[in-house]
Parts: C-alpha cells; structure tokens; sequence
C-alpha cells in the first residue's frame, strides 16, 4: 500500500482501476511521466508551498523520469522571467543545491491566460502539445492543480473539459483543488455538482494538507496496528477526548480572505474534522483509498447534529483582541490589514461535539481551534475513564494518551505508579515517544506527499465528495448561528483562548490541558 505508512514498502499498491506506477530501485514508488499544471502559479501558494514540495521530490528523486511543470495565470511572464523569479523565491526559503536547482528550474514553464475565458484554454492546449513533443511523452498524464481564488473552481475544470482537457483515452488527467470547498454547505454541494459535471470522482482530489502531515497518518497506524490501545477505544473506556490545534500566529497577511471565513472555515471544517475522523473512525477493512474514505465518511456522518441548544451553550465562538505578549505589542484581530473595523469574524472556536455512533455514545469530543494562542501546538488528548472501584484513593492519576501532531511530533502516555516510600499511593509518570527519536526519518512534508500521491494516482490521504459535505452539513448550524449578536467573545493575544470555554469543561467536571511547544511538560514549558 502506499496511502499510510511511507514509500518505503515491498509489494505493488491496490490502485484499484488507476494505472500502476513504475517502480525505483526496490521499493520507492516514481509516477509516470506526465504534465503538472499549477493554475494560480503567480500567488503564494505555489511560492511557498508547491513549487518548494516540487523541488524536494526532484531533488530527492521522487519525481517521473520526464516531467513538466506549466504555470499558468493572467500575469504575463515569459519561462525565462517566471523562471528567474521562482528561482530567486526557492533560493530565498530553502537550502537549495546549485545543478539541482538549475536542473529542476528547466522543466519550469509558464503560459498566461485568462483563466475566466473558456476559449483562451486554447492557448493551454498548444502549450501542452508542445510540452508533450519536447519531453516526448508518450501518454498525456496531467495534474492540474487549482491554487486560485475559490471563484474559479468551477469555471476551470468547465474550460478545461470544453477543450478535451479531462479525457482519460490518452492518459490520465486529475484534478487537485484546494480549500476551502465551498462556502456552506449548499455552495460545496453545487461546487461538486458543477465539477461532476466534467471530471469523475477519481480525477478529483480535494486537498487538505492535514492528511499530508506524517503524524495525522499515524493515528491510523497507532491505533490500527497495535492490539494493545483498540481494544480500550470506545466509550467503555474513553472519558472524553480533546482537539486542540492552536496557532501563535494571527491572520498575518490575509486578513481579507479570513474576514471572510472566520476559524470555523478555514480550520475547524476541514483539517479538525479530518483529525476527529482519524481518532473516532472504525477499522478500516484494507489499507486503500476506498476502504478508508468509507470510515471517515461514515464517522462524520454519525456527527450528532448541533441543535439550538448546543449552539448556545456547547460552543464558543471568539475573536482576539489587543495585548502584550512576551515583550512584543500584538494587535487585536480588528486592527489588521484588510479586516473591517467592526469586523464579527471568529478567531477561535471551541466545540463540545458528539459521535452518535455504537463506539462513541455519550463521549465528548471538545475541540478548539485558534489564532494568537500562547503557543502553536496540534494534539489529541485521549483521557481514560477512572478504575472501576478507586482502591489508592479519590485522586489516583488519570490514565491518558497525548498523540502530538506538531510540534515536538509524538506520543505520551500518562498513567499510575506507586509513589515510593511508605504506604500505597498512586503517583502520575509518564512515557513518551518522540519522532525525532526514530533513525529512518525520510519525513514528507505534508505538501510533497499529497502531490506525490496525486501523480501516483492515490487518493487515500485527499476529502472524498460524501465526508466534506458530512462536514458542511455538521458546521451549517454554527454558519447561520454566527450571526447572532450574543455568539462571540474577546480573548487577549497570547491567552488559551475566552474564558467561556474554560467554563465548557468546568460545568462537566474537567478542565482543558494547556499544551506546551515541548510534549514533555514535566519539567518545563518552553511557549
Ligand atoms: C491553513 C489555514 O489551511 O492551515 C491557515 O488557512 C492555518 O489559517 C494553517 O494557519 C495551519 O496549518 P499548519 O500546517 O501550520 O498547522
């Protein structure tokens, strides 16, 4: 397989009906020689993290013997001039090596369109045949990779099937697009109707980068590969479980995207979602992409809907405001660039949500979701109910799992031991595993891994259509009700977040972890 555990593997991966990819040497998976075509290859995304992604799988030798990239945008450019530029970009964030960079920037090439005019494409077409002659592809593999404003997310796969550009006879032809899909639930639903209407769903990959990140893959391996946790993964066993994913940073530069979105968007419905699938989902019958994509769908759909009820007292919408942390003046989410002066927009979320499932009945997941948090940490805390009968004494240690997803990535047991000396009390330790402790460390980031996946046709780690409108339909509720002038409450830079979240565990008896950047927290707590 190659979707969960790395590319180092011995046997041919089940791509069910998708042509096989070659093999290198004896074990890594090399894609066919095809066409990669970024359109919105004049914005950021494709500065910092595509053509950076792209430039490691080359220099690693991860990419196809013959390969194009083709950057298309409205910006006129000549190859030279876009050339010169990514060049200078790649030089500036990354340790580059002079003849690889010179040798990867060569399969660089750029064609400006205008991506909202369907007959323009035409210029696409004879660029892409002329790429096909000069690196003599014999099949027209293509990757297009959608890293344009959202608006066109359903003019380009149109155009691109209004010139043959989705017709798999002469090779195949996928799509990756990338968040958010859609705005709600009813523009997600349209937005997959209209891309349905050209490419199936086998050509569609939906990316959410959180399924790139090695640490989000392992809670599959973890709990699927080891007899020893499974077994305790329900709610005979489990108390309660936390979601953080918390942020130092603010809106930075994209204030007039994130008015626009607001937390809910831009993190909770997909990359939270995605990690609450991967903790709650059950076995998957086989390692694929179908297999998989069945459980997490099913798991989002066993959300429990949020009623009014839920809305006014299981969650907390919140925006950060002005504050002094660490000797530096940050300032309050409404005082950034391109963020209305009265803006109402959420900078945090915090969640008491259900799982109505067999498994899961009755067991809260809290999660939360921030900008300008003390610290940027992404965890899950797994919190085990008590021993049946407390012979210790009342306050014997909880049993209790944190699976780091970054940084510090890995794994922490907390559990009981006897305190030594006199009598027989119970005293917290813990156990922790760090990744950085492992030899083999042919880490991925999340980006390369997605794109390699793509070119090798596996879809296990991209949003299948079923779970993002799960995911949509779970979060409309909050869409609506954010609204409502009662919904949202300040919170300093630099705090966990308003208070009234704190209040969400209290009223249940608990009270949220506050994560260090350090998984070991014993001693001391670098923020
Ligand atoms: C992006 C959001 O999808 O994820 C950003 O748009 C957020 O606002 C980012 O900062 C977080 O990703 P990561 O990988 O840094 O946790």
């Amino acid at each position: 397989m190659i979707g969960l555990l790395s590319y180092y593997i011995s046997e041919k991966p089940n791509l069910g009906t998708q042509s096989l990819p070659r093999f290198k040497g004896k074990m890594m998976v090399i894609p066919e020689n095809s066409s990669i075509v970024i359109f919105g290859a004049s914005g950021d995304l494709t500065y910092r993290k595509l053509i950076p992604a792209l430039y490691h799988l080359y220099a690693n030798k991860q990419l196809p013997e013959n390969f194009a990239i083709l950057g298309v945008s409205r910006t006129e450019y000549s190859d030279e001039s876009y050339r010169d530029k990514l060049k200078h970009s790649l030089q500036e964030m990354e340790k580059t090596e002079p003849a690889t960079l010179d040798a990867f920037i060569d399969h660089l090439h750029y064609q400006a369109i205008n991506t909202s005019d369907t007959a323009d494409y035409n210029k696409l077409t004879a660029r892409l045949d002329q790429l096909a002659d000069k690196y003599q592809f014999e099949q027209r593999n293509t990757l297009f990779y959608l890293a344009t404003p959202p608006s066109l997310y359903s003019v380009i796969p149109a155009s691109l099937a209004a010139h043959g550009l989705n017709d798999e006879q002469t090779g195949w032809k996928r799509l990756i697009v990338e968040k958010p899909f859609g705005y709600d639930l009813a523009s997600a639903r349209q937005l997959d109707k209209d891309i349905h209407e050209h490419f199936q769903e086998h050509q569609i990959y939906r990316i959410d980068h959180y399924l790139g990140k090695e640490t989000v893959q392992n809670l599959l391996v973890f709990r699927f590969s080891n007899a020893m946790f499974e077994p305790l993964w329900n709610r005979n066993f489990i108390d309660y479980v936390e979601i953080t994913g918390a942020e130092f940073l603010g809106v930075e530069e994209r204030g007039g995207y994130y008015d626009g979105s607001g937390a809910m968007r831009d993190m909770f419905q997909n990359h939270l979602l995605q990690v609450l699938a991967m903790v709650g989902m059950e076995p998957p019958a086989q390692i694929n992409a179908d297999s998989i994509r069945d459980e997490v769908a099913k798991v989002l759909q066993c959300l429990k809907p949020l009623e009014e009820d839920d809305l006014r007292n299981n969650l907390v919408l919140g925006q950060y405001t002005a504050s002094d942390v660490r000797g530096q003046h940050l300032p309050g989410y409404r005082e950034e660039h391109g963020v209305a002066e009265d803006s109402r927009t959420e900078t945090y979320v915090g969640l008491k949500a259900y799982i109505n499932n067999w498994r899961w009945n009755g067991v809260p997941f809290y999660v939360r979701t921030g900008k300008r948090l003390p610290t940027r940490v992404t965890e899950v805390v797994i919190h085990f109910k008590n021993t049946p009968h407390p012979v210790f004494g009342q306050d014997a240690p909880e049993n209790k799992l944190i699976i780091r997803i970054q940084p510090d990535e890995g794994i922490q047991m907390s559990f009981g031991l006897k305190q030594p000396g006199a009598g027989f009390k119970a005293k917290e330790v813990k156990m922790n595993f760090h990744y950085a402790d492992l030899l083999e460390t042919q880490m991925l980031t999340a980006y390369e891994r997605l794109l390699l996946d793509a070119l090798n046709g596996d879809a296990t780690l991209f949003a299948r259509s079923d779970a993002v409108e799960a995911c949509w339909k779970y979060v409309q509720p909050i869409l609506d009700f954010k609204q409502d002038p009662q919904s949202l409450f300040g919170y300093a830079c630099g705090t966990w977040g308003p208070k009234e979240c704190d209040d969400l565990l209290q009223r249940d008896g608990r009270a949220w972890r506050f994560p260090c950047k350090n998984l070991t927290d014993t001693d001391y707590c670098e923020l």
